[in-house]
């Protein structure tokens, strides 16, 4: 009986609500044209403009047109399958670290430092000091290691998928293998004008300088 008092009471509370919706049908009745239609207004006598030159697409892809696709979809598909991807999908190249650090700098130099070792300004006004990135176990991660710690944080640290899309995040662990190599490379893997200038600066030797068109 009970159960039925509380239905009566659910069904009459909505009433409003239906007749609310009727009145908001106005909405879908404006005076306006259809795409093609014709339209004595303009001169070219048809209602859809030409975007003046330069003009940017605000949506692309198949859901540009709905209220969910702005984004445009293949953007949305890139991401989930950047998202998914196991190890770094994107060639390693300048610009690929171009863009990782410049990235890096924004969301995780702060707190990193520019050498990745974790002495970064936040930390020395007060934050928990993060772990070098020069350490042998994160030397040994792999990449979707450090790409998860960019999206889901770790500990201390805050997740950071709200704010880095994911191809972003994969530029930002490249730079940070980058900066890895770069606090441990092996002599012998370097090309060659690079090692030995390397080998003479070790040995306290003065280093020739490097040409301008040398790596
Ligand atoms: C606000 C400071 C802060 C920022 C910004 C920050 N981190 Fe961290 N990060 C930390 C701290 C603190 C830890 C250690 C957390 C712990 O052990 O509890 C950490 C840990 C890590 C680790 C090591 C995880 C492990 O296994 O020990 C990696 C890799 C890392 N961060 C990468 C990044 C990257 C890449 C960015 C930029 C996208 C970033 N962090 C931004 C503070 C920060």
């Amino acid at each position: 009986m009970k159960r039925m008092t509380r239905l009566a009471l659910i069904l009459l509370a909505s009433l409003p609500l239906a007749s609310c919706e009727r009145m908001m049908k106005n909405m879908y009745d404006q005076p306006r044209d259809q795409a093609y239609s014709a339209n004595p207004l303009f001169e070219d006598g048809a209602s859809m403009r030409t975007p003046p030159a330069g003009t940017q697409a605000y949506a692309s892809g198949a859901r540009a047109g709905s209220s969910s696709g702005r984004q445009g979809n293949e953007e949305t598909i890139r991401g989930l399958q950047d998202d998914a991807a196991g190890t770094q999908p994107y060639p390693v190249d300048g610009q690929l670290l171009a863009r990782g650090k410049e990235r890096y700098g924004i969301y995780c130099l702060p707190c990193h430092s520019p050498v990745g070792d974790g002495d970064g300004r936040i930390v020395r006004r007060g934050f928990p000091a993060p772990p070098s990135y020069h350490i042998a176990r994160l030397r040994a991660a792999p990449d979707r290691y450090i790409y998860d710690v960019i999206s889901q944080g770790y500990g201390a640290m805050a997740p950071y998928a709200d704010r880095i899309p994911p191809a972003d995040r994969w530029a930002i662990v490249a730079f940070v293998r980058a900066l890895q190599l770069s606090q441990y490379a092996k002599l012998d893997e370097l090309p060659a004008p690079i090692s030995a200038r390397a080998r003479a600066a070790l040995g306290g030797q003065p280093a020739a300088p490097l040409k301008a068109d040398e790596p």
